[in-house]
């Protein structure tokens, strides 16, 4: 059990029908051990082109079929909701997309994996292989890091504007591929000028910023998505926030999260958004 008396909530997490393992019932069970009053699945939504780790199309049937089982079998024992990480891609896919709002989802994610190099429109993931990012700085950007960056945060900005996502997923996931700053510095003032320039579209558009443990339990990286100093200026603007781990292991469902409530008390937060019996609601941290 964590340490925390928060109500546990995870509203992040993916299954066997994306890039996850395990099937939505063992997400389902480790929950219950782990005391959650709600879970939420977001497997990656459908692309319009091919990827190995979304949702493929015609598994969506299947996907929204056995969340909505776990839902009546669950009933009384823990509330259950039915979402998808969804892709902005420019011009093309975001959370208010056609396809993804005539679901009906209980919520939806936004999250940005992928930039293209410009000419080709070819789309490169961010967060995926070194060699992809390493690709499109040079091809995309020619070789200058900090357009990379600013495009990164300007689709996130785009994102937030057009589709008013319920969540923003890892809200600052360029730094994956950027292990001891190898790549840019996250202390220098453009950076920080670019974070702060965001999260003012972020509160403008009063979506809710997760503080994601994925990458820290991945051991990918090594604060959460974002870091303190990123929610201590969310505070500041009255973002909303919630505790999520984008985990695709059902043994990873509550990986850090007592330091992640811990960081966004440490932010001046004294309480957080979840979505419970079907609305979103402000909850003691
Ligand atoms: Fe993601």
């Amino acid at each position: 059990m964590e340490a925390t008396q928060t109500i546990l909530t995870n509203y992040h997490t993916h299954c066997y029908l994306d890039d996850g393992e395990g099937r939505p019932e063992e997400y389902v069970e480790e929950a219950l051990r782990h005391g959650l009053r709600a879970i939420g699945f977001s497997c990656h939504a459908p692309l319009p082109f091919a990827q190995d780790w979304v949702l493929n199309k015609s598994d969506l049937p299947v996907y929204v079929r056995e969340v909505s089982a776990l839902k009546k079998r669950f009933v009384g024992q823990i509330e259950i909701y039915l979402g998808l990480e969804v892709d902005y891609l420019r011009g093309m896919l975001g959370t208010s997309s056609p396809l993804i709002a005539n679901l009906r989802l209980d919520f939806t994610i936004g999250s940005v994996h992928f930039m293209t190099i410009g000419a080709t429109d070819e789309q490169l993931t961010i967060d995926g292989p070194e060699e992809d990012y390493k690709r499109l700085l040079e091809e995309g950007f020619g070789g200058d890091i900090k357009r990379m960056v600013r495009e990164y945060y300007q689709l996130v900005r785009e994102m937030v504007g057009e589709h008013t996502p319920d969540i923003i997923g890892h809200f600052d996931v360029i730094k994956k591929n950027n292990p001891s700053a190898k790549y840019f510095d996250e202390n220098e003032a453009w950076y920080r000028d670019e974070v702060l320039k965001t999260l003012d579209s972020v509160a403008a558009a009063g979506s809710i910023l997760e503080v994601n443990t994925g990458g820290l339990a991945r051991g990918r990286t090594d604060s959460t998505y974002p870091p303190l100093w990123v929610m201590r200026e969310c505070r500041k603007l009255g973002i909303p926030t919630n505790v999520n781990s984008d985990t695709h292991q059902p043994n990873q469902l509550t990986h850090h999260f007592a330091e992640a409530h811990e960081l966004l008390r440490k932010a001046g937060y004294n309480e957080k958004m979840v979505l419970l019996e079907g609305k979103w609601q402000m909850v003691e941290l």
